[in-house]
């Protein structure tokens, strides 16, 4: 269900992805905007300030997993749901996040992680494609809860 243009603009957007950069700023806007997805990550440390969470190892070393896993999907856009089945289960039988916290909030933090680094370049054909691979991220990540 994907054009040929939409899965153009995800690879070549996902090429420039640093994946321990972005996810560390993905994260760090995640826990800035919605300061309550911190009590998940009470192991990470000092998360009190946007500096303290730029720099905390801990949010970098796991901004880079879940990057990890948004490459996954995209290496593998045809089938996000059978890709991402065993991450999905993983949130919602071991570590019980609340489903909402994937919808509009990580995945949109991560839209706008790209459109800052990629200015002119994040053109709302982009944009459009992301808002639909967000879409498909999600659904598949909130599959395993049901
Ligand atoms: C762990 C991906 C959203 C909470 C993980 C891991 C990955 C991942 C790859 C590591 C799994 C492992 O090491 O086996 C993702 C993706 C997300 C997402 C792709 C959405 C785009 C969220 C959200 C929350 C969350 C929104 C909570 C607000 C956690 C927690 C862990 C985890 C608490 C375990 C962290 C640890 O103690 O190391 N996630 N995640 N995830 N995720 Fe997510």
């Amino acid at each position: 269900h994907w054009t040929a243009e939409e899965k153009s603009a995800i690879t070549s957007t996902w090429s420039k992805v640093n994946q321990e950069q972005d996810g560390a700023d993905a994260l760090t806007r995640l826990f800035i905007v919605y300061p309550w997805t911190q009590r998940y990550f009470s192991s990470f440390g000092n998360l009190s300030s946007a500096s303290a969470i730029s720099s905390n190892a801990n949010v970098r070393g796991h901004g880079k997993k879940v990057l990890g896993a948004v490459g996954n999907a995209v290496q593998n856009m045809d089938n996000v749901k059978g890709t991402l089945a065993k991450l999905s289960r993983e949130h919602a039988v071991d570590l019980h996040v609340d489903p909402e916290n994937f919808k509009q909030r990580l995945a949109q933090m991560l839209v706008i992680v790209l459109a800052a680094k990629l200015g002119g370049a994040f053109t709302p054909q982009v944009q459009a494609a992301w808002e639909k691979f967000n879409n498909v991220l999600v659904a598949a990540l909130s599959h395993g809860y049901h």
